[in-house]
Order: C-alpha cells, then sequence, then structure tokens
C-alpha cells in the first residue's frame, strides 16, 4: 500500500470533464528527439479545481498546450466530455503568466474583444462584459487602458476576457508569478471566491506548494523528465478557504507529502543541471504544528 494510501490522501475518481488518458508527446528532429511526456494520465474533475504540480521543464505547458488543443499528442488521448480535442476552442480558455491583453484597447474594449460568441448582438455582448466588469471588480475601471492598471488588475481583465465566453474549463499557467507577494496574495482570495461562488472546472498550474494546496480540490503532481504522473492526491480541506487553514493539522500533512515527492523529483531536475528546479523547495516554509 502507498503512503498516500495510507494516509487517506490519494483521489478517488469523481465524474470527470476531461481525461488524459496515456498522453506521450516528443519533441525534436530524429537525432534530437525529446520524450516530453510519456504515458500521462489524469482525470480533470467536473466542478472541481485541478492544481498541476512538478518541477520546471517536467511538461506541465505542454499538458496545457494538449489540452487547449494547440498541440496534440503522439500517443494516447485528451478527450473533453468524451471527445477527443482535435484542436482549440472557447470551451477551453487559457490565461498564462504573460500578459496578452491589447496595450491599444481599453478594459472593456479587451474583455468585449475576448467575446467568441460572435452571434451575440452588440447590446448582449455590452451588457455581458459589463457584468463580468463588475463581477471582477473592474467596472469603474472600464475606461482605462492596460498601462494604467496594476498587475493583479490586468490578471482580473484576462480572466473576465476569458470568462465572458462562459468555458467549461478554465486554464490557468501560472496566471500569479510575478506579482508581488501582497497582490498575489489577494488573487488567490479573489481567484478563490469566483471558484467557490461558480464551480468552474478548473485547471491551475503553480510552482507554489502552498499556493496548490490552498486552492486545490486535486493535486496532481509530475515526475521531471519524463512527465508522468507521479501521485495525485485529494486536498480535503472543507470550503470556503480561509487563510487560517495554513496553520491547520491537515495543511501541514498535506505539504509535507507533497513536498517530499517534489523534492526527489527536484533533485532528479536539478541533477540535470535546471536551476530553477527548487522554486518549490526555496518558497516553502518549514512545516510546522502537526
Ligand atoms: N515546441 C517545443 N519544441 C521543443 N521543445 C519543447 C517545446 N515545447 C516544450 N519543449 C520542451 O519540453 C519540455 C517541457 O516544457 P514545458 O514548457 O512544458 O515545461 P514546464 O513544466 O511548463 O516548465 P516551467 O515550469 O518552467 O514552465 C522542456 O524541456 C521544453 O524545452
Ligand atoms: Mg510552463
Amino acid at each position: 500500500m502507498s503512503a498516500a494510501v495510507a494516509t487517506g490522501i490519494a483521489a478517488a475518481q469523481p465524474a470527470r470533464l476531461v481525461d488524459v488518458d496515456g498522453v506521450t508527446k516528443c519533441f525534436g528532429t530524429e537525432d534530437d528527439r525529446q520524450i516530453c511526456l510519456e504515458s500521462c494520465s489524469f482525470g480533470i474533475p467536473r466542478g472541481k479545481l485541478t492544481v498541476l504540480m512538478g518541477p520546471s521543464g517536467c511538461g506541465k505547458t505542454t499538458l496545457i498546450n494538449l489540452i487547449a488543443g494547440y498541440e496534440l499528442p503522439d500517443r494516447g488521448s485528451v478527450r473533453l466530455e468524451g471527445a477527443p480535442v482535435a484542436g482549440p476552442g472557447s470551451d477551453r480558455l487559457v490565461v498564462f503568466q504573460e500578459t496578452t491583453l491589447f496595450p491599444w484597447m481599453t478594459v472593456y474594449g479587451n474583455v468585449a474583444f475576448g467575446c467568441k460568441v460572435k452571434r451575440l448582438s452588440q447590446a448582449a455582448i455590452r451588457e455581458k462584459a459589463e457584468r463580468i466588469l463588475a463581477k471582477v471588480g473592474l467596472y469603474a475601471f472600464r475606461d482605462k487602458y492596460p498601462s494604467q492598471l496594476s498587475g493583479g488588475m490586468q490578471r482580473r481583465t484576462e480572466l473576465a476576457r476569458a470568462l465572458i465566453n462562459d468555458p467549461k474549463l478554465m486554464i490557468l499557467d501560472e496566471p500569479f508569478r510575478g506579482l508581488d507577494a501582497m497582490t498575489r496574495e489577494l488573487m488567490q482570495e479573489f481567484y478563490l471566491k469566483l471558484f467557490e461562488e461558480t464551480c468552474l472546472t478548473t485547471l491551475f498550474v503553480t510552482h507554489e506548494l502552498e499556493e496548490a494546496i490552498f486552492m486545490a480540490d486535486r493535486l496532481v503532481l509530475l515526475t521531471y523528465k519524463p512527465g508522468q504522473v507521479k501521485e495525485i492526491l485529494d486536498v480535503d480541506l472543507p470550503r470556503p478557504r480561509h487563510f487560517s487553514m495554513f496553520a491547520s493539522k491537515r495543511f501541514f500533512e498535506l505539504h509535507d507529502h507533497a513536498m517530499s515527492l517534489l523534492v526527489e523529483e527536484s533533485k532528479k531536475a536539478f541533477a540535470a543541471g535546471c536551476t530553477s528546479a527548487f522554486d518549490q523547495i526555496a518558497g516553502a516554509r518549514p512545516p510546522a504544528g502537526g
């Protein structure tokens, strides 16, 4: 019996929106072939927040690209509601770390531009955009340009631009990286509240283990090169989440268990010359409580 099963941390099998099944993805030519992901399988449960973690270079963004349909697997399949993902769609939207806002458009212009449902009238798009801007707390800033916003506001504009399409799956690839610590905490709280209100199925990538546990219903840990699923953990902290949970016994149990797995993989990445492999370790607090 694995340690995770023994501690009751191993995940059960809830209803899935997305199935990643035996996915292998390689890059490079015949002579210089690199196996990025190998036989990678996991599900994204409907209405849950799934966090993907692993050392730098283990293939997290590649997995996102496969789920978003920007790339196709060499072997295996990615399925959305049982149907193979053959390309991008507005039912799966990605918010990346880098801003992709148009600097020449206002906040309103960026959000309305993101509306992929072109059959909607201008009036309907306006009503929808304004409702979403109010939801993300940016209605008063709708006529500002991205350069006039704080980092956190820019992130929220990106989220609004995705939310206007009512995606079935929201994909966030390290969306809060690069923000200062205070803004990052506010954004974690903001996204959690949004998620807990809407139960919008979410796939979230982060390098921060504390952030991962704070946000997740389930945590998918990947191995370093080739990327495979090392373990899937159920994060059974109650919702709504609150920062006080950082001091709970369960938080420390989950943190300890996930950290030991990540350290194993980060050491492999470090040995292979990847200097950012210790992100998770450097960002970690020593476990206390217990
Ligand atoms: N289009 C590509 N062509 C060649 N190699 C690629 C391509 N995309 C990704 N790779 C390689 O695949 C591996 C995984 O990359 P990926 O960006 O998915 O990792 P990651 O886990 O997201 O890393 P990070 O945590 O640093 O964002 C890396 O070695 C990367 O160089
Ligand atoms: Mg990445």
